[in-house]
This record gives C-alpha cells, structure tokens and sequence, in this order.
C-alpha cells in the first residue's frame, strides 16, 4: 500500500471521530442509567433512537417470519443462543418469572420471542425446543446470517464469536426489548432485572392498551 498523504490521513481520522462520536451518541441515549419505575428495571431511552425496523426470520416450523409478528400485541423480545452456559437460560427464566409475576389475564397479552445470535448451531428446530423448554407460548427464531446481523444491528444487539472448534461461545449484549402492539419499542430491560419489578413495569404497559 502506497503511504497515504498527511490530507488523507487527517480525513480518515476525522471520518472514525464521527463514526466514534456518533456510535457514543446512540450508545448514551439507549443506556441512560437514570431510572424510571421498576426499581431501576428499565432502561430510559430517548424516543428518537430508532431501534427495531423490519426483518425477515425462520421460526421452528421453518416458516418465516417478520416484524408483522409484533403486531397487535405486546411481544418481550431477547438475544441469545441456546449454547450459552449460564447468562441466556438465567436472563430466559427471569423474562419467564416476571411474566408469571403478573396478572395471568395481562401476561397472557404478552408473547416471549427468543431470537438467536447464533444461526450456524441453532437451526429452526433447537430455537423452538429450547424456547419451548422456557415457556409454551415462546417464540423461537434464528434465521441466515445475514439476516441475523441485519436484525442485530437494527436492535442494537452486540454479538461476536468467541473461541474456535464446535465449542464456541457467543459474546453478546443480553437487553430484554418490550415491543408494543404497533411494533415499536415500548422499553428496555435492563439484564437480569428484578423479576418482579419487571412484572411491575410489564402490567403498567400491557393494561394502558385494554
Ligand atoms: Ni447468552
């Protein structure tokens, strides 16, 4: 590669400062720590960070589906893979807490959905089993790559491969997403958010929409 010129360089620098900067912009806006109701459960955001927008998934009937899915109810939507040792089945059956915590008329209002970041092992038949084995009205979807980095990066989620051979881990960001009935996010949980709290903040969203 040819030395690039000290203009070049200064361009590129400032090209990666605004990428930098506005990656830090979208970052505090959906990670405020100030907290709402819930005892801190939720994560305040401001309106104007766009996070969701169109996808196209398989579910475990190897049909697929889209945002459309979301429509005219209350949807609690998590990233993981079904591989994970221990932060996915805890964040799983915390969602399934906070959701047994709550009015079973107002819970039943809500759909789980389990979206892996993983689609290389888990194909349509381990997403629904493992997100059956949580609960028996959860959703489970994986997807081609492309389309699983294209939802992750539309929700913000961070994922990335962690060690080599058939064992692999998954690093990934382990929000909890309220997507209410007209497909846009209602909140975010925190991960591992006070079951209950939760279940508090859930009820409040669910009952204002009859
Ligand atoms: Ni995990």
């Amino acid at each position: 590669m040819r030395r690039p010129s000290l203009p070049t360089l200064t361009a590129l620098i400032a090209a990666l400062a605004a990428i930098g900067i506005s990656a830090l912009v979208v970052w505090n806006q959906i990670s405020t720590t100030a907290p709402l109701s819930g005892g801190g459960a939720v994560i305040n955001f401001a309106p104007s960070t766009e996070v969701g927008g169109p996808f196209e998934l398989i579910n475990g009937e190897g049909e697929t589906v889209t945002e459309k899915a979301f429509l005219g109810g209350y949807s609690l939507v998590y990233f993981g893979y079904t591989y994970c040792p221990d932060v996915c089945p805890t964040e799983l059956s915390n969602i399934v807490a906070a959701m047994d915590a709550m009015d079973p008329a107002l819970a039943e209002k809500i759909t789980p959905f389990f979206i892996t970041i993983d689609p290389e092992r888990d194909t349509p038949e381990v997403v629904k089993d493992y997100a059956a084995a949580f609960h028996p009205r959860m959703i489970g979807l994986t997807g081609d790559i492309d389309a699983i980095r294209d939802i992750a990066q539309s929700y913000r989620v961070y994922f990335a491969k962690a060690g080599e051979g058939e064992d692999y881990l998954m690093d990934h960001s382990g929000y909890v997403y309220l997507i209410g009935p007209d497909g846009d996010l209602a909140t975010m949980f925190r991960p591992n958010a006070d079951a209950p709290s939760m279940g508090g903040v859930l009820e409040t969203f669910v009952s204002k929409s009859g």
